[in-house]
């Protein structure tokens, strides 16, 4: 059976609680926007499109305990009501643009409002909201099947692939999008092995990634961030493959803390260095990787592990979330729609 990280039937939502894994398994229950919001800001949900999940699912459950409120029998309040409530979770995390894709398609009511016919207008929002998760793991799915044609094409049928951070099934609906082309090349036998590094200092790799590849009994190595130029050197890999928070129109790409260096050394080893995301996460408004917003977490994620300081007292710390590859550092960036360079992204701006 694969990782279950989102648990939903109509009234009921629970998330596998990353801060506690991979030494417990616990669900948490999640009733309102509010809890949703509050999972995605401390991290018990994260990866780009797991947020975007989340924030949709909490905002169904919400909607279904105050359908039938008086305040709701008027379209204009119910508008307000999903605009406000996307708005608040936008707020949650800055960089992934998955959430504010989301918030922006449902703020065109027109997709979801049946102008005259409340009951109708809140059944068919629900309706969609629910269809987010399906409508991912099919997503992840196409992106594993064109990453892997890609790479066995460039790389060949023996893949040793570095990839980072974690986007498997724990950070989507299912599947993953760098996980899953990692998945896709295992099913086709061209997989020989991945190595996942440890992602600095949130530990994605080492307590999520590493978990997934165990689960799914994937041949893989965990090895630290600043071991990453040695491993290519002396272990042959071949390819590397990460996922997005936000891509730029000009293919810039924001991605966990460490992504840019990893697409330098990519480089200078000449290795192809490939970004997979679902098409929505390619942000058309965003001219270049300098308008991302870059978010800043709490020193406490470098000063300490496990509740427990590893670092001296009164040391001064920086520490942004992400970082923006550049585009000429990548390869190509793999999306259910195919693969694209990142001069190609612009022609695709108004393509269906
Ligand atoms: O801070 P996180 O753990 O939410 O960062 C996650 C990543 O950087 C992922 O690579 C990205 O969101 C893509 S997940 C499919």
């Amino acid at each position: 059976m694969s990782l279950e990280a989102i648990k939903y039937e109509r009234g009921s939502l629970e998330i596998l609680d990353q801060l506690k894994l991979p030494l417990i398994s616990e669900y948490i229950r999640i009733r309102t926007i509010e809890d949703g919001y509050r999972a995605i800001k401390q991290m018990n949900v994260r990866g780009a499109p797991a947020i975007a999940i989340v924030g949709c699912l909490s905002k169904s459950l919400t909607n279904q305990k105050q359908v039938d409120r008086k305040e709701f029998e008027d379209e204009n309040l119910l508008k307000t009501f999903v605009v406000d409530g996307f708005n608040r979770l936008v707020s949650a995390r800055p960089t992934a643009v998955n959430m504010t894709e989301a918030a922006q398609r449902y703020s065109q009511v027109d997709s979801w409002l049946v102008r005259g016919d409340l009951k109708a207008s809140k059944t068919r929002l629900l309706a969609k909201l629910e269809s987010e998760m399906e409508a991912d793991i099919k997503t992840n799915k196409l992106i594993g099947d064109h990453g892997a044609e890609e790479i066995r094409k460039i790389v060949g049928e023996q893949v040793t692939i570095l990839t980072h951070c974690n986007t498997g099934s724990l950070a989507t609906a299912g599947y993953g999008t760098a996980l899953g082309v990692i998945r896709s090349l295992y099913r086709d036998k061209a997989l020989y092995h991945v190595f996942c590094t440890e992602t600095r200092p949130y530990n994605q790799g080492s307590r999520l990634t590493a978990y997934e590849l165990v689960y799914e009994k994937i041949p893989a190595t965990l090895i630290a961030d600043s071991m990453v130029s040695a491993a290519i050197k002396e272990k042959g890999i071949n390819c590397i493959v990460v996922g997005a928070d936000r891509v730029a129109k000009n293919g810039d790409s924001a991605n966990k803390i460490g992504t840019f260096q990893l697409a330098v050394v990519a480089k200078h080893f000449k290795i192809p260095f490939y970004i997979a995301a679902p098409f929505t996460t390619i942000d058309f408004n965003c001219e270049s990787g300098d308008q991302i917003v870059i978010e800043e977490r709490s020193p406490k994620e470098l000063t300490k592990i496990g509740g427990k300081r590893i670092a001296a007292e009164g040391i001064n710390v920086w520490n942004p979330a992400f970082d923006v590859a550049p585009a000429e550092l990548i390869e190509g960036i793999i999306t259910e729609r195919g693969v694209f360079k990142p001069d190609e992204l612009k022609n695709q701006m108004n393509v269906e």
